[in-house]
């Protein structure tokens, strides 16, 4: 039995329903950011997030920083790329073209590669992409939020290191990471960036980011200095014997990350210890099961949310089956049925749904979200919950 109050369940993509141990992590007393016990769990989280991101190189690098998902463009943008370098920015939705606008606000070129909506670039047209031009950073997102589409990481990958293999592959995984599964080392990754709220199932507030050894030479070989103060690696990565420092003095070099993961105080600027906590409540949850199980619920869970869509006559944005995500689905409504007609009356009968968000069909489609404690908890009955209520709503409007 939950002891939070009653509420409707929060089925969005993200934030999502948090469970009971992670929100009751955030009220710990107040203690110093610098003092041995936060500086432990500072520690552990940083640990458990190289279990999560299934990486086991000493060379990766994870990151938390106070901020949003948004953050972790910020980081990319800032540490990987300078004025005048190029970026290749797989589009599968909204959410690359905020990146895209995030690299020409840093000076870096952005180039989309577009796909349909609700489909994927091709393997073919990057390929071919990267052949014309060469490209500093690629991107992709994992899964984009705004239609349900997933990416294939592994070929894609594969494909870079073949084809560009001074490209470094970079994954906004801020939909995906927790519920979809990523395999850092394996995949030969570069940059994984993802936020707390979605899959994770903390509340919002962090951004996480895992960068590969390959990614901090690249860091560390800039010619100028990273145009950002508070995001910039310098200020929380090691640098004593790194020339682009010698500027600071001594004491200001820091290396706040790895003195966090090897439970020494350090400080660059005030984290948040409320929310430092309940991410290692919640990553000690996913990590307490295999992360195999995690990702098996969520493409299980996917799936029967899927075929109850299917069954009701509704389609999915992303049409392919080998394009649609495990973590949400993007519902298209009956035609001349709009979001209004619906989210309400969904509100209403207890589950809160969301809009649609890719801004030339937003008016067409309903997105669910299927993460974190609604898919593992076998307690709560969230998503039969939603598919019920979407029956009912439907057919209250002739639709059913
Ligand atoms: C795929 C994706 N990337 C980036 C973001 C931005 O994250 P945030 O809103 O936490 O800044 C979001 C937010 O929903 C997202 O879904």
């Amino acid at each position: 039995m939950s002891s939070q109050p009653p509420h409707p369940a929060l089925l969005i993509p993200g934030p999502i329903e948090f469970d009971d141990a992670v929100l009751q992590s955030m009220s710990h007393y107040s203690e110093s950011h610098v003092g041995a016990p936060f500086v432990s769990t500072f520690g552990d989280v940083l640990s458990n997030l190289r279990k999560l991101f299934q990486t086991t190189d000493p060379a990766s690098q994870p990151f938390v920083l106070s901020g949003s998902g948004t953050l972790g463009w910020d980081q990319v943008a800032a540490n990987l790329t300078e004025p005048g370098d190029e970026a290749l920015v797989l589009h599968t939705g909204y959410f690359a073209d905020s990146f895209a606008d995030c690299f020409e606000t840093y000076g870096v070129k952005a180039t989309q590669l577009k796909a349909a909506i609700g489909d994927r670039p091709q393997l073919d047209e990057v390929e071919k992409a990267l052949r014309e031009k060469k490209y500093k950073v690629l991107t992709v997102t994992h899964v984009d939020t705004s239609t349900g589409v997933l990416s294939e990481l592994k070929a894609l990958s594969e494909l870079v290191h073949r084809v560009s293999p001074d490209t470094l592959v970079v994954v906004d995984g801020v939909c995906s990471v927790g519920g979809e599964e990523i395999k850092f080392d394996e995949w030969k990754l570069d940059v994984v960036l993802t936020a707390t709220q979605k899959a994770i199932g903390c509340p919002a507030g962090l951004s996480v980011l895992m960068a590969s050894g390959r990614a901090i030479e690249v860091f560390k070989a800039r010619k100028t200095r990273p145009n950002s103060y508070f995001g910039s690696w310098k200020n929380w990565l090691p640098s004593k014997t790194d020339s682009l420092y010698t500027y600071l003095p001594q004491s200001n070099r820091l290396a706040v990350m790895q003195n966090y993961e090897a439970k020494k105080a350090s400080y660059f600027a005030t984290p948040s210890p409320q929310l430092i906590h309940a991410l290692d409540t919640a990553l000690k949850q996913i990590l307490s099961r295999p992360l195999d199980q995690r990702f098996a619920d969520h493409r299980n869970a996917s799936q029967t949310v899927k075929k109850a869509i299917a069954n009701l006559g509704l389609k999915q944005l992303a049409t392919k089956p080998e394009n649609q995500a495990n973590t949400m689905t993007a519902i298209v409504l009956p035609e001349g049925v709009t979001p209004p007609d619906v989210v309400p009356s969904l509100l209403k009968k207890g589950v809160v749904f969301a809009g649609g968000l890719h801004k030339e069909i937003a008016s067409k489609y309903i997105r669910l979200g299927h993460m974190g404690v609604s898919v593992t908890d076998p307690d709560r009955s969230d998503l039969t919950k939603a598919i019920d209520a979407l029956r009912e709503s439907l057919a209250e409007i002739g639709q059913a």
